[in-house]
């Protein structure tokens, strides 16, 4: 058997598209244009290469950007200001301060400082916390996750009592998309690296989301045939045959996991392009609140 792909760069584009259509309407009929902040402190390479890919996104569909960078010594309380100055800001609609920051800075902290109307990332503990209960919704739920519940609506993979494994128990993926598929009623299990006897637990999965950032580490074995696999890592292996001396891998050996699964996400062009959409689609939404437009509130 051999695994269908799940071709998230075409789903993006799709969204995209659409909301597209969506910036244009809203600037017609209300003058209103989606404003996005990308805080970046420091130079991280990758940092700056997923920012810079996020504005070239916003300014294809409309969004407007501003880019605000802090040298890689800011102090908290720089860094803090400069989040309530964009929380005061009423061209700005989504606040997306790029984690990791440097590692003498607070990151709670800063999460904290940005306005709950403006985190489009999700990443506030109260938009968290929403995330996490029974009859709550958040304001905006992180993106890579909503990114995940997204690539299966639209493959038509239903959710509903499955069984979910989630190999990783992230702030920015595994813990919340464990909450999304939750909030979906699929029976979710969670891995991390305490757990004993991965593979047994991974072959238990109808729907198994891999975000450990370990280079091909799900191996056939460890998949049900049929299942639905999406591969969240993004992991640079050696490889001196191509001109930039690496290329970019998954979490899954997919040459092996995609004759087993029955649906696959590749890397690149999986769930990668997917988080960027969903930041535009809650900047949207953002906007959209801000200005009591219907349609500013995110499906529970
Ligand atoms: N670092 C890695 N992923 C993300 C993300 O989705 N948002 C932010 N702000 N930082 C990240």
């Amino acid at each position: 058997m051999t695994a269908q792909l799940i071709d998230g760069k075409g789903i993006a584009k799709t969204i995209q598209a659409e909301l597209t259509q969506e910036v244009a309407e809203l600037r017609e009929k209300y003058g209103l244009v989606p404003g996005l902040a990308t805080v970046l402190v420091g130079e991280n390479p990758a940092s700056q290469t997923y920012v810079r890919m996020k504005r070239k996104r916003c300014a294809e569909v409309g969004i407007h950007t501003i880019g605000p960078v802090l040298p890689k010594d800011a102090t908290q309380e720089e860094v803090e200001a400069l989040v309530r100055e964009l929380n005061a800001n009423p061209a700005i609609h989504g606040i997306l301060v790029q984690l990791p920051l440097p590692s003498h800075l607070h990151e709670e902290a800063v999460l904290n400082a940005i306005s709950l109307e403006k985190d489009v990332d999700g990443f506030h503990p109260v938009n968290i916390g929403r995330l996490a209960m029974k009859h709550r919704t958040p304001l905006f739920a992180p993106c890579t996750p909503s990114g995940i519940i997204e690539l299966l609506d639209r493959t038509g993979v239903s959710i509903e009592g499955q069984e979910a494994v989630v190999l990783g128990r992230s702030n920015i993926v595994g813990l919340p998309v464990s909450m999304l598929l939750l909030k979906r009623n699929a029976t979710v299990t969670i891995c991390h690296s305490r757990t004993r006897d991965l593979p047994a637990i991974t072959r238990r999965a109808d729907i198994l989301v891999a975000a450990v950032g370990r280079a091909e580490m799900v191996k056939a074995d460890w998949v049900k045939p049929g299942a639905v696999v999406i591969d969240v890592g993004i992991n640079r292996v050696d490889d001196p045959t191509r001109k930039r001396g690496y290329r970019l891998v998954g979490d899954v050996d997919f040459a092996e996991v995609q004759e087993v699964a029955g649906w696959i996400t590749p890397v690149p062009g999986g769930v990668g392009p997917m988080t960027i959409a969903m930041l535009l689609r809650n900047t949207i939404i953002g906007a959209k609140r801000a200005a009591g437009i219907e349609g500013g509130r995110i499906e529970s």
